[in-house]
């Protein structure tokens, strides 16, 4: 039940916050297991909330307005000087001014600005911002009355890439991390009444940044994922991992952390369903292990994707949440859910709506995505190159849709640069505090098609190493690249020894060879490990018939899709595959005027919703596997 508690000014929902203007006892800042000190985040970030959907919250979603700013005037004074690293902080866009009288000098007014709809990329709500890369403003307004004694999250699901965030003209802090969530503890600074929110977001591209400048999908700027007010009482669970312990269906292990006044406290952890109920007692940073016996459980699959209500209470805050329960590990080159050998029949699919331009903005189109996956008898999907939205993995746990993550280390990034590796490490421990709870994630991946060298060996090694200590209850992988000489393809990337699974991208038939010659390829894996196909695939114009030696036919691709199969046939350890790509997709570096238009033409879906020939072949494949498995 959700206390109301903020009125938005102008728009709908909710009561009023109820506050005095005492002091607010400032939480304990708690550094939470697995988070890293430090990281590109700012000043006032603060440890990720666990479930931030299951606390009493209201959102700031809806019509932002919105200042395009290529030169950062509401950022930089003429001299190039931060204004909010200036003495007078004033100037910059975010302090919303108003001209003081008819003499004033002010250059900007967002009452006077369009709008656009938040979350919500901008390259896809007005046409000069399809292809802009930079700064701009977004402000929301809305009222509050906070009450005393309660703790204030601001949270923003994702803005890509760099945000400046300020509350009521004062900075809160800034965030690097196109694709995961961050938040800022604003007790004590909303003011009664008008309040207003801006963000400075950019999305410019820099080769020292995770993605590096070199990518191919599109740059989707802006606020793309929803941006919720949170109230919590003065201690609060601020974290918690309830999910079974590695390879061992009876016994759930975790943690819950409280975090606030008085963090010390018995919480209670209940799964009514599975007849659980225990008690314990957090220490003096807030935090307590949990480990219960489990008697009898229905485990988490896609063919029976079995959700229980967790709840967990204490120190006067409690948060239920919906978690299943499933182990998932590997064997030889076996993978094994719940200790059964599975195959992955997968299908790799980006965060974007082909049918509504732009990222996906809501359950109604993640459904619609996962419902085309279902169409092609998946049990699987590879949610590349990036973290999507935690919205997503809660409809792949309600689906029953196994998920490999992954965070966008992806092609020739900065191997050597110090500040790199910590973005991308704090990119990969934000995404496995958000989603640790979610049954559907059985894979961390580290990145894709990174080139082999030595300090991308280090690099990567180091994020592999985060990833084993931060979660032993799911693999590690990574979409590895391979290395061809003539026919023979030799999988042997030495940062496969730090992974679970040795997945690779390989396209015999479009980027080598064509279909005639790609039979003769030979695959020489050199890891006793499960083998999983992360990316193999052909562009296709939906709708454009040849013969299957033709490029850009519907029928080129279906006849790569058989003779993959076939190829594929021939790897003893092949358990799963990740097809390139469920949907057409926008890309600045697909330029072919007839057949791409600024789409990769991969998709089996094309980018106004028709099937082509291969995704009824790749369906019938994956019915034979469902067999074979069964
Ligand atoms: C690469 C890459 C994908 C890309 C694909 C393609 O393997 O991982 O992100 O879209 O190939 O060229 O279509």
């Amino acid at each position: 039940m959700k206390s109301a508690f903020l009125r938005l000014a102008g728009a709908l929902c909710a009561a009023a916050v109820y506050c005095c203007a005492a002091a607010q006892q400032p939480p304990v800042d708690v550094q939470l297991a697995g988070q890293p000190a430090a990281g590109p985040r700012a000043d006032a970030a603060m440890p990720q909330l666990q479930n931030i959907y299951g606390r009493s919250h209201v959102s700031l979603n809806g019509r932002w307005n919105y200042i395009i700013d290529p030169y950062e005037m509401g950022y930089y004074d003429y001299r190039h000087t931060p204004f909010d690293a200036s003495e007078s902080g004033k100037g910059g866009f975010y302090d919303d001014r108003k001209p003081r009288d008819k003499g004033d000098w002010v250059e900007y007014n967002f009452d006077l600005s369009p709008t656009m709809k938040i979350p919500g990329d901008w390259n896809s709500q007005a046409e000069k911002l399809q292809l802009y890369e930079g700064t701009i403003w977004l402000r929301q307004s809305f009222e509050a009355d906070p009450k005393p004694g309660k703790h204030y999250v601001l949270y923003f699901g994702a803005v890509n890439y760099e945000a400046h965030v300020y509350l009521n003209g004062k900075k809160l802090g800034a965030h690097k991390g196109g694709f995961t969530p961050f938040q800022f503890d604003v007790t004590g600074k909303l003011a009664k009444g008008h309040n207003f929110v801006v963000v400075k977001a950019d999305n410019t591209r820099h080769q020292d940044e995770i993605p590096t400048v070199n990518t191919d999908w599109w740059n989707y700027g802006g606020i793309t994922r929803d941006v919720l007010l949170a109230e919590l009482p003065a201690t609060y669970i601020a974290d918690y991992k309830v999910q079974l312990a590695k390879g061992n269906l009876k016994r759930i292990e975790g943690y819950v952390q409280l975090a606030g006044a008085q963090p010390s406290q018995a919480v209670t952890v209940s799964i009514p369903e599975a007849g659980i109920k225990t008690t314990v007692h957090t220490d003096a940073s807030g935090r307590a292990a949990l480990s219960i016996p489990v008697a009898k459980m229905a485990y988490w699959t896609p063919e029976h994707p079995k959700l229980y209500q967790v709840e967990l209470a204490g120190g006067g805050d409690q948060v239920q949440d919906r978690i299943g329960f499933r182990t998932i590990e590997t064997r030889g080159q076996d993978i094994l859910l719940n200790g059964k050998s599975i195959f992955l029949r997968g299908i790799a699919l980006h965060d974007e709506n082909p049918l509504i331009p732009g990222r996906l903005r809501g359950e109604g189109d993640m459904r619609m995505m996962l419902q085309w996956a279902r169409e092609l008898n998946c049990n699987y999907v590879r949610l590349a190159h990036y973290p999507h939205s935690e919205e997503m993995l809660r409809l792949a746990d309600e689906m029953g849709i196994l998920v490999w993550a992954e965070v966008p280390v992806y092609w020739t990034i900065s191997w050597n640069n110090p500040d790199t590796f910590k973005n991308a490490n704090a990119q990969l421990t934000d995404l496995m505090v958000r989603d640790k709870n979610r049954a559907s994630v059985i894979v961390w991946s580290i990145g894709n098609e990174t080139p082999v060298s030595a300090p991308r060996n280090v690099f990567m090694g180091k994020l592999a190493a985060t990833a084993h200590a931060l979660d032993d209850t799911r693999l590690v992988a990574a979409a590895l690249e391979v290395h061809r000489v003539g026919n023979e393809v030799e999988v042997a990337d030495p940062l496969a020894d730090q992974l679970d699974l040795a997945s690779f991208n390989e396209y015999a038939g479009w980027y080598w060879a064509s279909n005639k010659e790609m039979l003769n390829y030979h695959f020489n894996i050199k890891y006793n490990k499960p083998v999983v196909i992360t990316e193999f695939g052909a562009d296709a114009l939906a709708g454009y018939h040849a013969d299957a030696d033709t490029r850009w036919s519907e029928e080129y691709q279906d006849a790569l899709y058989k003779n993959q199969f076939k190829m594929l046939a021939a790897i003893p350890g092949l358990r799963g595959m990740t097809p390139w790509i469920l949907v057409d997709f926008r890309s600045p570096r697909r330029q072919h005027p007839y057949f791409q238009d600024f789409w990769n033409r991969k998709g089996l879906i094309s980018d106004d919703g028709k099937k082509k020939q291969a995704f009824f072949t790749l369906k019938r494949y994956y019915d034979e596997m469902q067999k074979k498995y069964q």
